[in-house]
């Protein structure tokens, strides 16, 4: 009797933080894909680019916006620490019973911490790079704004810095690849067929956002720097 309450009450609890991890990961993910196709203006033009920064930094949502995104991300991590270590903590036959597929792990759902704390290190360091690097000046159809396509472009002439760069959003990929088909198991789509398919479709996902997060800074170092 006091096993079985113990279960009904600690289950729903655990349902529960595994939704709002689903729920915080997927917005993140939306978040990868606008930020991924705004970034896509840099093979436009470096002035396409600067004017697009420049329009998100002075338009009077990004402050709420900004705060909603970290909020996000604190949330996330919180939750991704906790989840972490109760899995840790739970005996190894919960800690099975808690795998999604019942198939065992895979490379990509196994090495979720550490490819979210790659993420988590690599956010800090472009946070830093791009707030607090040089503030290039430009002209673009005649206002004054941030040159934001010299920093990236200088940035980026650095080999290693594209290394590092592509490393890490190589790690972003294939937490995304896990993550984003975990997340629908999580809100109970469990079917055969959509599994085939969201697992397909979350394949495609994180290379996506591999591929395309690694191809900006491959451009710029390609260009070699030039404007
Ligand atoms: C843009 C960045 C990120 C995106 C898009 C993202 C996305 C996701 C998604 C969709 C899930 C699956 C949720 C579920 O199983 O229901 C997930 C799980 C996870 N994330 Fe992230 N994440 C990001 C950043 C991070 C960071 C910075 C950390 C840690 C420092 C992290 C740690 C984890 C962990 C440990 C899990 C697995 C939790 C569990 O099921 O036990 N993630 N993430």
């Amino acid at each position: 009797m006091g096993k079985d309450c113990k279960k009904r009450c600690v289950a729903p609890t655990s349902i529960c933080k595994k939704q709002f991890m689903a729920m915080t990961g997927l917005l993140l993910c939306g978040f990868l894909l606008a930020h991924l196709s705004g970034n896509c203006l840099i093979y436009v033009s470096a002035d396409a680019f600067n004017r697009y920064g420049h329009m998100l930094v002075t338009n009077p949502l990004i402050l709420p916006a900004e705060m909603g995104l970290v909020a996000l991300f604190l949330a996330h991590i919180c939750m991704a620490i906790k989840l972490t270590v109760e899995n840790k903590n739970a005996r190894p036959q919960n800690y099975y019973l808690k795998s999604k597929t019942g198939r065992g792990a895979t490379f990509a759902s196994s090495t979720m911490p550490y490819t979210g704390m790659i993420i988590l290190i690599f956010l800090v360091l472009y946070l830093i790079t791009v707030k607090y690097g040089p503030y290039y000046v430009t002209q673009v159809d005649g206002k004054e704004m941030r040159d934001l396509y010299r920093l990236l472009a200088e940035n980026f002439s650095n080999p290693l810095h594209v290394a590092g760069y592509i490393f890490c959003v190589s790690a972003l990929g294939i937490h995304v690849s896990h993550g984003f088909w975990s997340a629908f198991q999580s809100f109970g789509i469990n079917h055969p067929r959509c599994n085939c398919l969201l697992k397909c479709l979350s394949k495609i996902f994180g290379l996506l956002m591999a591929l395309g997060y690694s191809a900006l800074p491959l451009f710029l170092y390609l260009k070699g720097g030039k404007l």
